[in-house]
């Protein structure tokens, strides 16, 4: 009986200890770091916002700095005061009154010294300078000002787009980090499987495409392209040392390798109806083609050109290079909603830049090496 009571008084512990631990959780969660945008752009501050409560505090000085306004420090009264045109905002440490554009308000957070530095409410700031803000409780990041552009992606397709561990890396993904660069403002690349990249385009959920999309009739009907910056070609593939500038009349007559169900594959057949004594070795996988002229089972190879021109790029040494390029008519382009004209004629502009002043010639050499 002595035991049987022991026993219920631990059991009672424990589940006191349990709930205590449950009820404890929210609040050792609730100052949890966030991410801030400012004007389109990430920003990485010391320290970072952080949610108090239900309410996200920002570091003024940053904030407020990039979103235009002057910050002034009185040490003395221990009050930050942020003046942006006709705009004010005055705040004192660990008070709940503050005066926004000359009216009285409270706030549900009073302002607090973290390492140094100011933490404020974002709305009294928002509001205060009048300026958007927004929370994105999925990516859990804070944005004032102009949000970022979103760029959808399938980050499936090396060379232009994929993952290399953590990385995102690509052709397209450099073209994209090298406007972004001009234009001084982020944008966000979102993995989107290729399907699903024309629907999260027109509702919204990514504002441009850049996914070694095709520019075609039908695609043009519900979104809209940029100029074309790249042009899909089939490449010929043969050893070092074989004869340079051929095109596919040259092949007739040899073993010449492909890949199952490409472009390629179209080529060859219509040379081997031409020429029936032109031998066509089929295979699934590029690796495998790209073997079989390696070990001179095939003569040459008609094959895709960019991931074949990256695999060379890479693999110097090997015994294989390209000795003519079949170009084709299909090319792609960045991809807009549909009557978004504004970021259309911006990133026209922007490609048209990256084109005079080099920066696509040596994208270009970095992803593909030669064929330009
Ligand atoms: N060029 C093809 C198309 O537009 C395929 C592109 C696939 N892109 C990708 N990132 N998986 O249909």
């Amino acid at each position: 009986m002595k035991q049987g009571r022991i026993v219920l008084a631990a059991a009672v512990f424990a589940l006191a200890g349990l709930i205590t631990f449950l009820v404890c959780l929210p609040s050792a969660f609730a100052r949890q770091d966030i991410g801030l945008q400012v004007q389109g752009k990430l920003m990485a501050t010391e320290p970072a916002p952080f949610i108090d409560g239900s309410r996200i505090m920002v570091p003024v000085r940053e904030v407020a700095g990039n979103l235009g306004a002057e910050v002034t420090w009185d040490e003395e009264k221990q009050a930050v005061n942020i003046v942006k045109g006709e705009y004010r905002v005055a705040l004192v440490i660990g008070q709940t009154q503050a005066v926004v554009n000359g009216e009285n308000i409270n706030l549900d957070s009073a302002p607090v010294i973290v390492a140094g530095r100011a933490m404020v409410p974002v709305r009294v700031l928002a509001e205060g300078l009048q300026v958007p803000v927004s929370w994105d409780g999925a990516a859990r990041v804070v944005s004032l000002g102009k949000s970022a552009l979103v760029a959808g992606s399938s980050l499936d397709f090396p060379p232009f787009e994929y993952k290399e561990g953590n990385d995102i890396v690509g052709f397209e993904i450099d073209l994209i980090k090298a406007i972004e660069e001009m234009w001084g403002e982020d944008i966000i690349i979102k993995d989107v499987s290729f399907d699903r990249l024309i629907p999260s385009l027109r509702s919204g959920e990514v504002d441009l495409i850049v996914s070694g999309i095709t520019i075609t009739e039908d695609r043009k009907k519900v979104i809209d392209f940029t100029e074309p910056y790249f042009v899909w070609s089939e490449m010929i593939l043969s050893t070092k040392g074989a004869d340079q500038d051929m095109g596919l009349g040259d092949l007739a007559g040899q073993k010449i390798a492909f890949q199952l169900g490409t472009t390629g594959q179209e080529l060859v057949a219509d040379l081997a109806e031409k020429y029936p004594d032109t031998q066509l070795l089929m295979f699934e996988s590029l690796e495998e083609v790209w073997t079989a002229v390696e070990k001179g089972k095939a003569d040459a190879a008609v094959i895709s050109y960019p991931p074949t021109a990256h695999y060379l790029k890479n693999h110097p040494d090997n015994n294989l290079q390209m000795v003519g390029q079949i170009p084709s008519a299909d090319s792609t382009g960045i991809a807009v909603r549909k009557g978004n004209q504004e970021l259309l004629d911006k990133l026209n502009k922007s490609l048209k830049t990256l084109e005079e002043n080099g920066t696509y010639d040596r994208l270009w050499e970095k992803w593909f090496g030669s064929g330009r």
